[in-house]
């Protein structure tokens, strides 16, 4: 496996795969990888000829500090992970390689970003798009592969995709669960023992509301969802919504639409936990 830094050094090793029309996927991350991480690489091996990770810390989507200075970081265990994957190329590059002048760039995602995580970290998105074009402008995936864990980030993706007209196609991922249903998260590393224990309730609890919500309204679920987190000493609910899966878009009743996710946010301390559940897919009820 490749370890390279640079743009230069990441255009000379993928040369070769694209003249030789060699398909490349792309597994952007952040790093401190974990089980999910690497569950991407693999249907990414699944699906391309050689396959690219990146690791990249991206300032631009961080709007809180604090948030930035403590994300988890570990190249070298990161690349070992990677190796025992089957990942061809690692690349790692420092901020100034991706970003070689500011990225000034305002991108309108409309009410995509106006709900759930977009609501409450403002520029979030923003600063997803522009990291994850700058990868495809660099990398030129043919496919690329994100986690449905992330549920507004992969329709943002999308959404970007098809305002700038990238030829890639974007593949989901299933998300990756601890055996105690908490979905694996590089920031669940940062949570205290207590807080561990209490964080597979949020998971339960959206796997419960499944069963809740037969008979149930679509406020009745929400009420119970958040009263179960809440319930638990030491977690809170920032949000959580049942909205149409493709717009986004708060539902009232069930039968508004034909595909229908719950996306939660819980805070156990200072730590931010995302997850969510789909309540509907084209008539499958989950
Ligand atoms: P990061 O949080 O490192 O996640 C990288 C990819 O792994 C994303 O597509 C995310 O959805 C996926 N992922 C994380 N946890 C997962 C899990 N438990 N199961 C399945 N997939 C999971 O998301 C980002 O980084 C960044 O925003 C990025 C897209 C790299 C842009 O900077």
């Amino acid at each position: 496996m490749e370890i390279v830094k640079t743009v230069i050094e990441l255009q000379s090793y993928l040369k070769g795969f694209r003249e030789k029309k060699n398909s490349i996927g792309l597994v952007p991350t952040m790093g401190a990888l974990h089980r999910g991480h690497l569950t991407l690489v693999k249907q990414a091996k699944e699906h391309c000829s050689v396959v690219v990770a990146s690791i990249f810390v991206n300032p631009t989507q961080f709007n809180n500090p604090n948030d930035l200075q403590r994300y988890p970081r570990d190249l070298k265990k990161d690349c070992d992970l990677l190796e025992t994957e089957g990942c061809d190329v690692v690349f790692a590059p420092d901020v100034t390689e991706v970003y070689p002048e500011k990225d000034e760039r305002i991108f309108d995602f409309g009410d995509l970003e106006n709900v759930m995580e977009g609501k409450y970290r403002p520029g979030h998105f923003n600063g997803v798009a522009q990291v994850v074009s700058r990868l495809f402008e660099l990398v030129r995936p043919d496919k690329a592969f994100f986690g449905l864990k992330d549920f507004q980030q992969l329709a943002i993706v999308r959404e970007m995709v098809s305002q700038l007209n990238f030829s890639v196609d974007i593949i989901p991922c299933e998300t990756v669960r601890e055996s105690d249903g908490l979905a694996m998260s590089s920031r669940n590393m940062l949570l205290t023992n207590q807080q561990r224990k209490n964080a597979p309730v949020i998971a339960k609890t959206l796997f419960e509301s499944c069963n809740f919500a037969s008979g149930k309204t679509v406020k009745e679920t929400i009420d119970y969802v958040v009263s179960q987190v809440n319930e638990v000493e030491g977690l809170e609910v920032e949000y959580f919504d049942i909205a149409d899966g493709y717009s986004l878009k708060a539902i009232d009743k069930w039968n508004e639409s034909e595909y229908i996710v719950g996306c939660i946010a819980v805070f156990a301390g200072e730590i931010r936990l995302i997850d969510n559940v789909i309540y509907k897919n084209t008539g499958h009820e989950c």
